[in-house]
This record gives C-alpha cells, structure tokens and sequence, in this order.
C-alpha cells in the first residue's frame, strides 16, 4: 500500500489533458500550496508565540513590535489561512458543478469533506491563540454555537475544560492547530492526491 502510495503520487507519466487549467483552474493545486504557506509560517511564528494565557498576547505584540519581519509574517500566517477557505469553498464549488462527487470518485469526495471540516476546524482553533478581545469573543460564540448541537457540549466539555483563553484551554487549542490538525490535513491531502491518481486523473469524464 505505502509502495503504490508514492508511486502515484510521483507518477512516471501524466496525461497532456490533466494539465489543462480551464478545466479545474486548479482550485486544488493552490488551497494545497496556501497550507503549505501556512505550515512554513506557523513554524517560524512558533519561535516567538508562547502558549500561557498571561503571556500569549505580550508574546504576539512582542513578535509585531519588535522581531524584524513579525508583522509581515503573522500578516501572511492570516492572509494565507483565508485565502485557504476561499479556495477550498471553491475547490467545492468546481467539484459540485462538474459532478466529480459521483461514482468513482465518490471516496475523494468523502476525503475532501473531512478536509474541509479540517480547515474550518484549524482555522477556528488559530482564532484563540491571540488571546486579545477578539478572539475570546468569537471563540465564546464558537463554543455556544457548538453546544446546541448534538454532542456538542460533550466536544466543547473536551475544548474547554477550563474557560475560555484559561491555561488548559489555550493549551488544547495550541495543541490541535500546531500539530494535531495541520499533520492530519497534510496526511489526508497526501491521500486525497493519491486517489485522483487511482481514479486515473481528472480528464476525460465531463
Ligand atoms: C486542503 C484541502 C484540499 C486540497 C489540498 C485538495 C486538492 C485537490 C487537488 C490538487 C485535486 C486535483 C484537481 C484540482 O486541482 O481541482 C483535487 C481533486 C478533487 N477534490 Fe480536492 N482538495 C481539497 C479539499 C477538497 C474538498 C473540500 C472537496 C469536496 C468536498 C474535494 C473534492 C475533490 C474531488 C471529488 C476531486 C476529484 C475531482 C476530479 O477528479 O475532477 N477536495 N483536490
């Protein structure tokens, strides 16, 4: 399985066709490169941002304030985060109008959906870590919003045991959205690649 997995993900021959960008203005291709601006990114912001609620904030105004570049790389972290959700609505978009839902593509389907309740989950959970008025505002309406639904307030029990922006909140959202969640969005992208390779490319099918 890990053999065929990277065979088709270097393949030895791809078909002129594929190539044409017309045809999927390759949606996928450039939500795939902004989580790669945001993973390059988030690591460096990683040298300065402190995860502690009476230090998180300083740490930010730290990093914008005095750190050469700081503020321009937490301005692409952000830029890049909703440029990622632009395209994957997109991506959706394109995927919905030209029915590449349908059978056999049906299983990418099901991955591209976890991928997008991925990226709407790491993009809510990065909205914390500022840990300034705005963030624990939308957070607090995240969590209400979530503890209407159906085992919602089981989940939001798990995310915030402690309150909003205390110490072991804070700490399971840092943790979810440096690792957690960008690991598993890279793993589950490898396989999304993958199965458009099984599914013998995009073209023809329309
Ligand atoms: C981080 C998230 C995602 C990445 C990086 C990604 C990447 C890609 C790439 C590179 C392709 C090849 C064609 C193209 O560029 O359009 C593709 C195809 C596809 N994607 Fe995604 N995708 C993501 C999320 C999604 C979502 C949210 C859905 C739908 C719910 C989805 C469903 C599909 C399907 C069904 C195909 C096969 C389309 C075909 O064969 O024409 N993907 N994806």
């Amino acid at each position: 399985m890990l053999k065929e997995l990277v065979k088709h993900l270097f393949p030895r021959l791809v078909r002129e066709g594929d190539l044409r960008t017309t045809y999927t203005f390759c949606l996928g291709g450039l939500a795939f490169t902004s989580l790669l601006v945001l993973t390059v990114t988030g690591l460096l912001l990683l040298f300065y941002y402190s995860p502690a609620p009476q230090t998180a904030h300083a740490s930010i105004q730290f990093l914008e304030a005095s750190v050469w570049g700081g503020a321009y790389l937490r301005s692409l972290h952000r830029l890049s985060s909703h440029a990622l959700l632009v395209l994957l609505a997109l991506h959706t978009l394109r995927v919905v109008l030209t029915g590449a839902y349908r059978h056999p593509r049906q299983m990418n389907w099901i991955i591209g959906f976890a991928l997008l309740g991925l990226g709407l989950f790491e993009a809510y959970t990065g909205y914390l870590l500022p840990m300034d008025q705005l963030a624990l505002w939308a957070t607090q309406t995240g969590m209400e919003l979530l503890a209407i639904l159906p085992g919602g307030s089981l989940l939001r029990a798990f995310l915030v045991p402690d309150g909003i922006g205390r110490g072991l909140s804070l700490l399971r959202f840092y943790a979810l959205h440096i690792a957690i969640l960008p690991l598993s969005m890279l793993a589950l992208s490898f396989l999304h690649f993958y199965r458009v390779r099984k599914n013998k490319g995009l073209l023809p099918y329309l």
